[in-house]
Parts: C-alpha cells; sequence; structure tokens
C-alpha cells in the first residue's frame, strides 16, 4: 500500500472519476467525491489511442523518402540489432506459429528479413511499414515513426524487449539517435551528434538551433489537470506539443507556428490537426503506474512524507496532489539544482519558449530513472544529494533515507 493510499492515490482519483462519468450519476458522485479536472471522453480516448500507437502523420516522407531508413533496415536492421537499440515488439501483434517459432528458434533473430516480417505484422512498436512483394520476395518499401516509438515501452511478459505495451512510459532503452545516425542520408558530422545522445535521450531542438543538448524522454501519464507541458512549461496543453513533435520532429504533415521560438514550418497538407484531440484524450486517460509492490518501506516513506513537506522545503514547489505548481507558475533556470548543463552547453530553458523550468509532477518515478530533464542525477539519491548540497539544506542521514523512500513511493 502506498503512503498517497493513506489519503487517495492518484489513480484512485481517475478511476474513480471514470467510474463516476461511466455511471453518469454525477450527482451522487460529484456531492462528497473527489474534484479535479474531468476525465477525458472515452469515445475519444479510443481514438486517439490508435493514433497514438500507429498514426505516422504521413512522416514516411522524411523516414522513407529522405533518410532512406527502409533501405538500412532491410539491408542491416535485424531483429537482435532492433532490440539492442532498444525498439520494442508488440507481443500480442505476433501469431502462435510466430511465437512458436522464436522460441524454437525456427525464425532467426539475426536476419533483417525477420525485422520485415516483423513490420509486416505491425509488430514494432512506434514504427509503420508498407511491406510489399517484389519478385517474390516481401520488400519494406515505406517506413514511418509513431509517438508510440518514444512513449510507450512493453512489459518483457515473452522477453526481454517483447511483451504487452505499457504505453505512456517512457522508453528509456531506445537509442533514438543511433537509429537515425543509420540513416545513409546524413554527413559523418551530423551522425556524430546523434551518436552521442545515448539511450532515453532525444533532442527535440537540435534542428532548429543547433544545440546539442539531448534531454530524457518523459512520461506521457499522470499528466491529467497539469495545464503546462514539458520541462520548459511551452504551451498550455498536450496539443501544443504534440503539433510541435509531430511536425518538427517526426516531420509528419501539418503547420508548426510559434514565434517565440521563431517556429513556423509548413508541411501540407495537414494530416495532424484532426487528430490532436483524441491523442490529447488519450495520453490524459493514462494514469501514473504505482509503484511496484515492495518496492519501497512505508513507515520510512511516511517519515519522507515529512521531510518533503518540512525540512526538504520540496512542496514549496511540488504542491498540491500533482505535486507540482506547474499550473500557477514557472521557475528561472537560477533555482533548478539540475544547471548547469553538463559538457557546457547553454541552457535548456533558454532554448526554449519560456526560458523558465516548470516543476516536474512527480509520479512514477522509481520506474523512469534518471532525473531532471538532463538526466543529471541517475537515481533517487542523487536528486536528494543534489537538493541537500545546492539548496545547503543541510538534512541528516536519516532524513535523506527517509525522503529516498517517500519519493519511491510516488
Ligand atoms: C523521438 C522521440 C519522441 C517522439 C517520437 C515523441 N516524443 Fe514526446 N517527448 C520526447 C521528448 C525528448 C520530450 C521532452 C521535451 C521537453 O520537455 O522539452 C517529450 C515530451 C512529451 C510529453 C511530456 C509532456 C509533459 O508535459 O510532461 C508528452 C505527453 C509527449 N512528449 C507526447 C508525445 C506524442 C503524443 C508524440 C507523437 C505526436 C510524441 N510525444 C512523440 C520525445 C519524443
Ligand atoms: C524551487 C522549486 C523547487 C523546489 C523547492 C524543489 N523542486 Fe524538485 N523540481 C523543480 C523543478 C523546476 C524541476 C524540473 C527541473 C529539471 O527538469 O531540470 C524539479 C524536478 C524534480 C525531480 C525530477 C523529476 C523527474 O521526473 O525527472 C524530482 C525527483 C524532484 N524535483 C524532487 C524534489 C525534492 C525531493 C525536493 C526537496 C528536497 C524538491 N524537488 C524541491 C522545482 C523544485
Amino acid at each position: 500500500m502506498s503512503v498517497r493510499m493513506l489519503g487517495l492515490s492518484r489513480a484512485g482519483v481517475a478511476a474513480t472519476l471514470l467510474a463516476c462519468s461511466v455511471a453518469a450519476a454525477m450527482a451522487a458522485c460529484g456531492d462528497d467525491g473527489p474534484s479535479g479536472p474531468e476525465p477525458p471522453d472515452p469515445a475519444l480516448v479510443e481514438q486517439g489511442r490508435e493514433i497514438f500507437r500507429f498514426d505516422t502523420y504521413g512522416d514516411e516522407t522524411f523516414w522513407t523518402d529522405t533518410l532512406r531508413m527502409h533501405e538500412v533496415i532491410q539491408a542491416a536492421v535485424d531483429p537482435t540489432t532492433a532490440l539492442s537499440v532498444g525498439l520494442k515488439v508488440d507481443a500480442e501483434a505476433l501469431p502462435p506459429d510466430v511465437v512458436q517459432g522464436i522460441q524454437s528458434g525456427a525464425i532467426s533473430l539475426t536476419d533483417p528479413a525477420t525485422t520485415v516480417a516483423l513490420l509486416k505484422l505491425n509488430a514494432v512498436v512506434g514504427l509503420q511499414g508498407t511491406v510489399e512483394t517484389i519478385e517474390g520476395r516481401d520488400t519494406l518499401v515505406r517506413v514511418g515513426t509513431t509517438c508510440a516509438l518514444c512513449h510507450s515501452t512493453v512489459n518483457n511478459s515473452f522477453s526481454p524487449g517483447i511483451g504487452v505495451r505499457l504505453d505512456g512510459w517512457p522508453n528509456s532503452a531506445l537509442n533514438p539517435g543511433a537509429i537515425i545516425a543509420l540513416s545513409p542520408a546524413l554527413t559523418a558530422e551530423q551522425k556524430a551528434v546523434y551518436d552521442s545522445w545515448g539511450p532515453g535521450r532525444y533532442d527535440p531542438r537540435f534542428n532548429f538551433d543547433g544545440i546539442n543538448g539531448p534531454v530524457v524522454i518523459p512520461p506521457a501519464y499522470g499528466l491529467l489537470g497539469v495545464n503546462s507541458v514539458i520541462y520548459t512549461g511551452d504551451g498550455p496543453d498536450l496539443a501544443y506539443w504534440n503539433r510541435y513533435v509531430g511536425v518538427t520532429q517526426m516531420h509528419g504533415h501539418g503547420t508548426f507556428v510559434d514565434s517565440r521560438i521563431g517556429a513556423n514550418v509548413q508541411n501540407p497538407p495537414d494530416m495532424i490537426s484532426a487528430k490532436l484531440a483524441a491523442l490529447q484524450a488519450y495520453q490524459l486517460s493514462i494514469p501514473a503506474p504505482e509503484p511496484p509492490a515492495g518496492s519501497f518501506d512505508p513507515a520510512a516513506a511516511q517519515r519522507g512524507r515529512e521531510v518533503f513537506e518540512g525540512a526538504g522545503t520540496c512542496a514549496t514547489c511540488h504542491t498540491g496532489d500533482l505535486l507540482t505548481d506547474a499550473n500557477e507558475r514557472l521557475h528561472d533556470p537560477s533555482e533548478v539544482v539540475s544547471e548547469p548543463e553538463p559538457n557546457g552547453v547553454p541552457s535548456y530553458a533558454s532554448r526554449s519558449a519560456t526560458k523558465q523550468y516548470r516543476t516536474t509532477p512527480l509520479r512514477g518515478l522509481l520506474l523512469h530513472p534518471p532525473y531532471f530533464h538532463n538526466g543529471i542525477a541517475a537515481t533517487l539519491e542523487a536528486v536528494v544529494e543534489l537538493y541537500d548540497t545546492r539548496k545547503g539544506l543541510g538534512l541528516t542521514s536519516e532524513q535523506k533515507a527517509d525522503l529516498v523512500e517517500y519519493l519511491k513511493s510516488l
């Protein structure tokens, strides 16, 4: 039982709200039920899940026509290589004979043709392939990416990297830079930058400002009620950022304009605007996962909560049920403990629209290290140590240990 359950966990709140709307008994539910943001419409959520998992917004024109990833995949990316750069396989998309073939070894995991077969089955999370028979052979002719590439993983129920989809969980094993660097269309200089990012990191501003400062791929769960999005709070809703990524990073078709960052990208025809409402609804429907059973000490976590709210001064910014003041204010880079950036690159905030940071809502923490926008803290112990040193908190080692247990419980 998590410490937050002593009150009511966030997942519990979301579930209660959902139950109320489904029962259409809002009067009864609304009276003494928890107050909070309206849960998204279930029909829209359903549509949004399909979009999140399978829609490329037509970005094949970039990943295929420009980057020629279909050629590389077909020539050199066998399933073992694909798994090694963090790509995941959706076990539920595999028919029984394929499952058996993988188990018996009859299907080779070191043959790129198997990757093409998996793409044909629509079983590679975050990639959409079009496979045609050319001269009697299955041939990958188009490939594109979806939101699930970076924001879904699998539960490894079949084997490492192969399992049931977990949407909203950041794919911390995914090495987007290494994948992009496989493209034959890039210069050696460009490849060196992409290769430097490492797993779980991506720079969604590099193609605008040429600065190499990748950030940690964050969770896309537990965001219901947070009306300020991304590390730097650039927009009021997820649709703002979803359009940004869909058009300017995935290179899907549509328009993204924001004069604050000098962005004006026009890539007709518009294949994204009509999908944004459903896409946002789906993300808002994903609750933060509860910490795994037995992953923290409840008594220590309870004491840690007191440190969080008292001597640690954490609750001055991590306020309310979502543990963030994001709906009220942002913070100057001088207030965060994660700066200066590693490797001397300019502040990530300075590259954003707001030039500030949003207090990150704290949820599912144990499940998504490393921490802070730049991943400067590898563990929750390192987070607490950094705050203690940089803010001169003078916490005792017991207080620090308790605070870590509390963070694990979120
Ligand atoms: C190549 C990897 C990649 C892909 C593909 C991608 N994202 Fe992200 N996403 C990121 C990174 C990196 C950030 C952090 C950016 C920041 O905060 O400045 C992010 C941030 C987010 C957030 C966090 C919002 C918050 O307020 O905490 C959400 C939600 C999200 N993306 C949804 C999406 C959706 C929906 C799509 C598809 C349209 C998508 N992403 C495609 C890498 C990716
Ligand atoms: C001045 C406001 C402020 C205070 C006080 C504060 N935080 Fe934060 N916290 C932030 C901001 C802003 C971020 C995002 C910074 C970044 O990503 O670089 C953050 C990020 C974090 C993260 C990273 C979450 C993630 O998913 O990456 C953790 C964990 C955290 N804070 C814990 C704490 C703890 C524990 C304390 C008390 C010791 C504390 N914070 C005090 C504002 C604050």
